[in-house]
C-alpha cells in the first residue's frame, strides 16, 4: 500500500521542519518538502507531480491551490495555509472535495505592524537614501516629517491593524480605521473609506485579499487621497491597482508608497515601481522574524495533526 503523503511547501516552515518531522512521520506519513529554488510558490501541476494520488495533507505557502489541485488529489483531507492570507486557495473547490482549509490566525500581528512602521519611518526620514549617500562619501541633510500629530488611517482593523494602531499611538499619531465588519466598541474611530482616504497622511493597508478588496485602492480612490499622503501596503499586492498607483506617484498625486507586497511576486524585473524614487520596496517579509516563524510553524503542525487525526 502506498504511504500517505504530506507536502510541506512553505519556505519558512521548511526551515522549521527538522523540529517537527518526527512528530508527523510517527503517525505513518511520508513528509516531502520540495525545493522552491528561490521562488515563492508552486503551481498546482508541480504539487501534484509529487504524488497527487497519495497526498493527504499540505502545509502550504502561497501555492496555487486551485480547482485542478483539488481535482488531482482525491485523498486530500486538509490544507494548512502557513500564515494568514487564504487568497491562494479555491475555497469552493476545497469544500466540494470535503477538504478542510485552515490558516494560522493571529500569529503575525506584531511583526507586520513593526514592518509597517519600518516602512513609514523609511518613507518620511529617507534612511535608505541617507545610508547610500553616506556610503558614497556624502553627508546629506534630508528633512523629514514628524509623526506625532500626523493622521494615520488603517484599512482592515484586525490583528495586524490593531497592532499598527497601538504603535501609532505610541508615536502620538492620530488614528482612524476603516473595516466594514467591525461591530461594538473600538478604541480607534471607525470611519468610511472615503473619509479615511481624504484625511490620512499615512494610509496603511492591513485587510485580507478578497473579491471585495481586489483593487480596493484604484485610481478613483487614490484621487480622494491627499497629495501629501503616503500609502503603505502590508496586506496583499492585488488590494492595490498597481498601474493606478504608479500613475499617481508619477503624477505627484501621492507623496510616496512603501510596498511589502505586489500584484506579481517576486516583483517583475521590468516593473516601473523599481524606477520610482518615492517608493520603498520590500520582498514580502512583513512577518518574517525568527519568533514569528517558530510560532506559525508550531501552529501549522498542530493544526495539520489535529485535522489528520480527527
Ligand atoms: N506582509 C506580510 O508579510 C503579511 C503577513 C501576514 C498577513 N498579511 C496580510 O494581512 C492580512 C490581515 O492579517 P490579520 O492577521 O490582521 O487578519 P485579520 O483577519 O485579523 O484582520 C483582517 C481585518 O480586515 C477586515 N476586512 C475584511 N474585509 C475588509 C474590507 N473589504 N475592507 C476593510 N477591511 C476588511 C476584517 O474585518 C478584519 O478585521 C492577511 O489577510 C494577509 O493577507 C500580510
Amino acid at each position: 500500500m502506498s504511504v500517505p503523503l504530506i507536502l510541506v511547501t512553505c519556505r519558512q516552515m521548511q526551515v522549521e521542519l527538522p523540529q517537527h518531522r518526527d512528530r508527523i512521520e510517527k503517525l505513518g506519513y511520508e513528509v516531502v518538502a520540495p525545493d522552491l529554488a528561490g521562488r515563492q510558490q508552486f503551481t498546482a501541476a508541480e504539487l501534484l507531480a509529487y504524488g497527487g494520488d497519495r497526498l493527504v495533507g499540505i502545509i502550504a505557502g502561497d501555492d496555487e491551490l486551485d480547482r485542478t489541485f483539488f481535482d488531482g488529489a482525491p485523498k486530500l483531507k486538509t490544507v494548512i495555509r502557513w500564515g494568514i492570507g487564504m487568497d491562494s486557495v479555491d475555497h469552493d473547490a476545497a469544500r466540494n472535495h470535503g477538504v478542510t482549509v485552515r490558516n494560522t490566525p493571529g500569529v503575525f500581528g506584531r511583526e507586520v505592524a513593526d514592518s509597517a512602521f519600518g516602512y513609514i519611518l523609511n518613507l518620511v526620514r529617507g534612511y535608505i537614501e541617507v545610508d547610500a549617500a553616506v556610503r558614497r562619501g556624502e553627508w546629506p541633510k534630508s528633512e523629514g516629517i514628524t509623526l506625532a500629530g500626523a493622521q494615520l488611517g488603517i484599512v482592515g482593523f484586525g490583528v495586524i491593524g490593531r497592532e499598527i494602531a497601538k504603535r501609532a499611538k505610541g508615536f502620538d499619531m492620530d488614528v482612524v480605521a476603516y473595516d466594514p465588519f467591525i461591530t461594538g466598541q473600538t478604541d480607534v474611530p471607525i470611519v468610511d473609506l472615503e473619509k479615511l482616504l481624504a484625511i490620512s497622511r499615512f494610509i496603511i493597508l492591513a485587510c485580507p485579499l478578497t473579491p471585495e478588496t481586489f483593487h480596493l485602492i484604484n485610481a478613483e480612490r487614490l484621487a480622494l487621497a491627499r497629495p501629501d499622503a503616503y500609502l503603505v501596503n502590508v496586506a496583499r499586492g492585488p488590494v492595490v491597482a498597481e498601474q493606478d498607483l504608479i500613475a499617481a506617484l508619477k503624477g505627484g498625486r501621492l507623496a510616496g508608497a512603501a510596498l511589502d507586497v505586489f500584484e506579481v511576486e517576486p516583483l517583475p524585473l521590468d516593473s516601473e515601481l523599481r524606477t520610482l524614487p518615492n517608493v520603498v520596496l520590500g520582498a514580502h517579509n512583513g512577518s518574517n522574524t525568527r519568533e514569528g516563524v517558530v510560532r506559525a510553524s508550531n501552529a501549522a503542525v498542530d493544526f495539520l495533526i489535529e485535522e489528520l487525526t480527527r
